[in-house]
């Protein structure tokens, strides 16, 4: 069968002449052709492999361009990229390749195309499709790939022990694909992942980070962190998340395995929103249970302040993964922070509660709520269905409370300022109560969040506190 129709887009002709110029063969290779096959749509990154120098034919192709983008040259790699319109293309020669066993750096060679093919990860990115004259358009798929994509099956073009002892990568890179495709992992290739596991050691934690946003972004991210933790990866990435593994039981007392719990909470976000980070909180909401994990005679286990000991945990291993410790790190540990604060209400919705939890939460207090329904694993459908009806009431109240009161981005309806004005007053601690005072009082709804009211229990505070005021 012929794919002329992947190849419509004026470029491919564009790349196709220039390399017949440069009298060298090429390829479409990789993910584009992959999502092509999948319908997935058709990428914004193409690869291209010319059995030559893939340095030299981006710059013909740019020259046959107008405007002749600039061409972007990774010597190291032996790589080329340019921009065209929106989309990314990136050049290579057809390599024959070997790695030493400590480094990531390859030893390179020229090679044909089956040989290019030969050293890529799976068979279903291992595809090309010609752009050459003689055949544009016809699938050149030494390995089976079609077969693979249609069975829906992940497997290496060669023995899997070279595959990703080559670039350990692919590991990751092989569940990330079966998480996102809903794919399976060839037998052969999930043993050698698991035999191969160490190497991952040798892999920068940009690119090990990258893999696990993407199977967070997935549709149903649990079968990549199953799979994670059934070839031994886990323990190297994210070994928290192990520790949450089991159920003890002393005295007949169980508690839940935390982390299928985790992992259920994690699918159950994944279906109410796409806010990467929000599922990060939801991935490590339970994090601080392993190390607070304990059995009393009189009470059973418990878990003593593991939302505080978690979100502490958080920014470790964010440090641990090199990734920024920002305001998105201190979103997702404000979300395990404050976890456990809706269950409290889920019972018993009072005003008061609500306006404290919109004051703690602030701006994103509905994520929270977003993480506390994702949260509900019980399997008993009357206690499930009696949460998330409270939970319901819990959102109600809060758009009501934050109608009349406003505490979302409290500020102080009285600020120190005046108070020092009123009561001529240097800084000191008075004003801090004062201030205490006024939020108290907001937060239990004995006063409005509005000046007037604000400023009279500012007096008399002030008086109590032996304070006299300016005239
Ligand atoms: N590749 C590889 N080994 C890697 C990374 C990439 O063999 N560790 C090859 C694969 O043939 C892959 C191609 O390089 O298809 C392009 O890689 P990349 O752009 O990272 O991935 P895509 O397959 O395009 O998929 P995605 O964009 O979803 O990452």
């Amino acid at each position: 069968m012929n794919h002329k129709q992947a190849l419509k887009h004026d470029i491919f002709k564009t790349i196709s002449q220039s390399a017949k110029e440069l009298n060298i063969d090429s390829y479409v290779i990789g993910g584009y052709v992959r999502d092509y096959l999948l319908q997935r749509g058709t990428a914004k990154d193409i690869d291209v492999v010319a059995v030559g120098s893939g340095i030299e034919l981006a710059h013909q192709v740019s020259k046959n361009l107008p405007h002749q983008p600039k061409v972007q040259v990774f010597k190291t790699y032996g790589t080329a990229m340019l921009r065209y319109e929106d989309i990314e293309l990136e050049f290579v020669g057809a390599r024959k390749e070997s790695y030493n066993e400590d480094s990531r750096n390859p030893i390179v060679e020229n090679g044909t195309l089956q040989d290019d093919q030969n050293r890529r990860d799976f068979t279903i990115n291992a595809l090309a499709l010609s752009l050459n004259k003689a055949n544009f358009g016809e699938l050149l798929d030494p390995f089976n790939g079609l077969e693979d994509l249609d069975k829906g099956i992940i497997r290496t073009p060669l023995d899997p022990n070279v595959t990703y002892s080559d670039d350990p990568l692919r590991m990751m890179r092989a569940i990330r694909f079966a998480t996102q495709l809903n794919f399976e992992i060839e037998e052969k290739s999930l043993k050698a992942i698991t035999a191969n596991k160490d190497r991952i050691k040798i892999i920068t934690k940009e690119r090990i980070v990258t893999e696990l946003h993407k199977i967070l972004e997935s549709d149903v991210p649990s079968t990549g962190f199953i799979l994670l933790e059934k070839t031994g990866l886990l323990d190297y990435i994210l070994p928290e998340l192990t520790a949450l593994k089991g159920i003890d039981e002393i005295e007949g007392q169980r508690h839940k395995d935390n982390f299928y719990h985790t992992l259920e909470v994690v699918d159950n976000i994944a279906q109410t929103t796409d806010n990467l980070w929000l599922r990060w909180a939801a991935l490590l909401h339970d994090i601080g249970k392993a190390p607070t994990k304990k059995f009393h005679k009189k009470i059973g286990w418990t878990f003593h302040a593991h939302e505080f000991v978690g979100s502490k945990m958080v920014y470790k291993l964010f440090k641990r993964l090199k990734m920024p410790l920002n305001d998105k790190m201190k979103f997702v540990q404000k979300m395990v922070l404050m976890s456990s604060r809706p269950i409290v209400l889920a019972s018993e919705v009072t005003d008061s509660a609500v306006r404290r939890l919109v004051f703690d939460a602030g701006e994103h207090v509905d994520d929270l709520m977003t993480l506390c329904e994702a949260d509900i694993t019980t399997k008993n459908p009357k206690k499930f269905k009696k949460y998330h009806s409270n939970f319901k009431l819990v959102r109600d109240k809060i758009v009501e409370v934050e109608e009349r009161d406003r505490v979302r981005n409290f500020q102080p309806p009285v600020s120190g300022e005046e108070i020092m004005k009123v009561f001529n007053l240097k800084p000191s601690k008075e004003i801090g109560i004062i201030k205490e005072a006024i939020k108290e009082a907001i937060l239990e709804g004995e006063i409005p969040n509005e000046h007037e009211a604000a400023y009279n229990l500012m007096i008399e505070k002030g008086k109590k506190l032996g304070l006299t005021i300016q005239d």
